[in-house]
């Protein structure tokens, strides 16, 4: 949680493996790649626009000097037709790259939230849903702002660089050779500037993905902010992080500032040197006044090309930071691998078995929350799972939907290990309906259809009879094309439960993995989940996660959970003997639940 404590001074990508350049352009480069034909288009209309532009000067000042006694008319369409290639190709020239810079970003924007979303929940838990987001969105956007503004006129200013260099060389060796000793001053400079400038946009991006987690979280728990007061305390971390991200600005422009002086001045005293060069040079006969003048406008483009170059220099060196942190997303290995040739999922009912399986949470490595924890769930069994809290039984549910793998032992669905099932139909195997169920900002039919999107309107219609979610559904002003709102927030806890009810029933899965939540809900609705429940575990292996007497007496079989371990199994009336942890469980735990006995 970023709000409850200040965190102006933290690092997100500090403990990211860094990319290195080269693999930043391979991953790049894949994307570019079917934009071969665009991008050659572009580097033809670049060398068409920056060669008109280099002609026009040198013909001027044939121009003024012959042009004015004969073939006027021919030298003036002769520029003319020069500019309009200039024009034309130039604007061909952006158009295609920024075309190409648009379509490779959206690309990348796509991937790289498809690979986020087949990563395992153990990836989730370092990292905040802010950061993810702005690494999606500003991110992406400034690599792209560094790909379609940027680097398109850094090649043409580089092109324009070296062909007024070479014009002036031609023209005037000498005058020239004072310009190449500077060159490498300003490229020692831009090297250095440019590192720097990179750090400072990574960690402006950094700040800016901790401002989308306060967001985030501040507006998700919204009631609780403002119930316990909190909005002046929030408002002020959001300042601190502001004001942080605003130094780092301010220091990046500084630096980008000082490095264009830097290179206007060396530019211009050159110039100043040129002309110094020049007049002597024109007293002595070697040279023309047409021709210095000429050998200046090359000196001016030489000058505008290298401060375009220095800003696109700094550009770039922004888009590379970001896009180290929009690359890491894709480059994030997952944790839960898909085996390489699955096996096909035995026909069953629903058979499972534990062996000797121990598990600890990513985070927490010194906190096994499974301890060699063997057991077999029959086909077709109701089978309840009690314990006190923290002992497990959430994580038993984790682990047979491979959210995590164990670290030692062993799961096994109708006698295959998950590992080696296709994830695609190890997950069809299993509906799980958890106390919280999410809900998704769309109408009550997409909610449901979640479950088996296939479906046709009866068997939506159906499934929400059974679940009793139709009775609430009617009355809504839409039906089941109500919205519902973010995270469900128009329902009550017991409506969410039933349309996650109705979505699992849609989904109609060998084994079904209940978290009961009665806590949450009113006796009303809690009549109403029971019923549908029921009719949800017909035929089929169930695991719930139990809080009332009434489904543990029920169940074929209870598993007791402490610790990670199961410390006995049995019927209830057995346990109740044997097993002092169930006997206490059930005095303190089911006794309360007076509406079962
Ligand atoms: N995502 C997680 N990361 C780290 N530890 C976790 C995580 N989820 C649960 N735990 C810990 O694992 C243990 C078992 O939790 P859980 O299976 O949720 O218990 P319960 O039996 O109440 O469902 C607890 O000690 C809990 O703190
Ligand atoms: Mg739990």
């Amino acid at each position: 949680m970023p709000y409850l404590e200040e965190r102006g001074d933290a690092k997100s990508s500090a403990g990211e493996e860094a990319l290195t350049a080269s693999r930043m352009v391979r991953i790049v480069g894949a994307y570019v790649r079917p934009h071969g034909l665009a991008l050659a288009g572009f580097f033809a209309s670049m060398l068409l626009s920056a060669g008109a532009l280099l002609l026009l000067p040198k013909l001027m000042a044939t121009a003024i000097v012959q042009g004015a006694q004969r073939h006027e008319w021919r030298v003036i369409v002769v520029i003319f037709g020069l500019g309009l290639v200039w024009t034309l190709a130039g604007a061909l020239r952006n158009f295609l790259i920024t075309w190409v810079g648009e379509r490779v970003m959206a690309d990348l924007r796509t991937a790289v939230f498809r690979h986020v979303l087949g990563l395992s929940p153990a990836f989730f838990e370092k990292r905040r849903t802010g950061d993810i987001i702005s690494r999606l969105l500003t991110d992406v956007a400034l690599l792209k702002t560094a790909v379609t503004a940027a680097l398109p006129y850094a090649p043409r200013s580089i092109v324009m660089l070296l062909g007024s260099l070479i014009v002036m060389l031609v023209m005037d060796p000498a005058m020239t050779l004072l310009v190449v000793l500077l060159v490498p001053f300003l490229v020692l400079l831009w090297r250095s500037v440019g590192k720097e400038i990179r750090r400072l946009a990574r960690e402006t991006q950094d700040r800016l993905a901790d401002l989308g987690a306060v967001v985030e979280e501040s507006i998700n728990g919204i009631r609780t902010v403002q119930s316990y007061q909190s909005e002046s305390r929030v408002g002020a971390i959001y300042e601190n992080l502001v004001r942080s991200g605003l130094q780092l600005t301010y220091r990046r422009l500084r630096l980008g500032m000082g490095m264009s002086v830097a290179t206007g001045v060396i530019v211009f005293l050159l110039i100043a040197g040129m002309l110094r060069l020049g007049f002597h040079q024109i007293h002595s006969g070697m040279l023309t006044a047409a021709q210095l003048t000429a050998f200046l406008f090359y000196a001016f483009f030489a000058a505008i090309s290298s401060a375009s170059i220095s800003e696109a220099w700094g550009f770039l060196q922004r888009g590379v930071g970001a896009g180290e942190r929009v690359l890491a997303l894709l480059n994030a290995v997952n944790p839960i691998q898909e085996p390489q040739d699955p096996v096909p999922l035995p026909a069953g009912k629903g058979q499972v078995e534990f062996r000797q399986v121990e598990f600890h949470y990513p985070t927490r490595p010194r906190h096994y929350a499974i301890q060699r924890l063997s057991c077999t769930i029959g086909a077709g069994q109701h089978v309840a799972l009690v314990g006190p809290s923290g002992a497990g039984k959430s994580t038993l549910f984790h682990l047979l939907l491979r959210f995590y793998d164990p670290q030692a032992g062993e799961i096994l669905l109708e006698g295959v290990p998950l590992t080696r099932l296709s994830m695609q139909e190890l997950r069809s195997a299993f509906a799980v309906v958890s106390q919280e169920p999410v809900i998704f900002s769309a109408s009550a039919r997409e909610n449901i259809l979640l479950g088996r999107p296939s479906a046709t309107e009866t068997e939506v219609m159906e499934a929400a009879q059974a679940a009793h979610a139709w009775e609430f559904l009617r009355t809504l002003p839409e039906g089941l094309d109500t919205q519902l709102g973010e995270r469900g927030i128009t329902l009550s806890g017991g409506q969410r439960q039933r349309i996650a009810i109705a979505r699992a029933l849609l989904k109609d899965p060998r084994i079904l993995l209940l978290d009961e939540a009665t806590s949450a809900l009113d006796s009303e609705s809690e009549h109403a989940v029971q019923s549908a429940l029921t009719r949800l575990g017909k035929n089929r292996t169930t695991v719930t996660i139990a809080h009332r007497l009434s489904t543990v007496r029920h169940a074929d079989w209870i598993l007791v959970l402490k610790d990670g371990r199961i410390v006995g199994q049995g019927k209830h009336d057995d346990l109740l003997g044997d097993c002092p942890i169930y006997a206490r469980l059930a005095k303190h735990q089911f006794l309360t639940d007076t509406k079962a006995l």
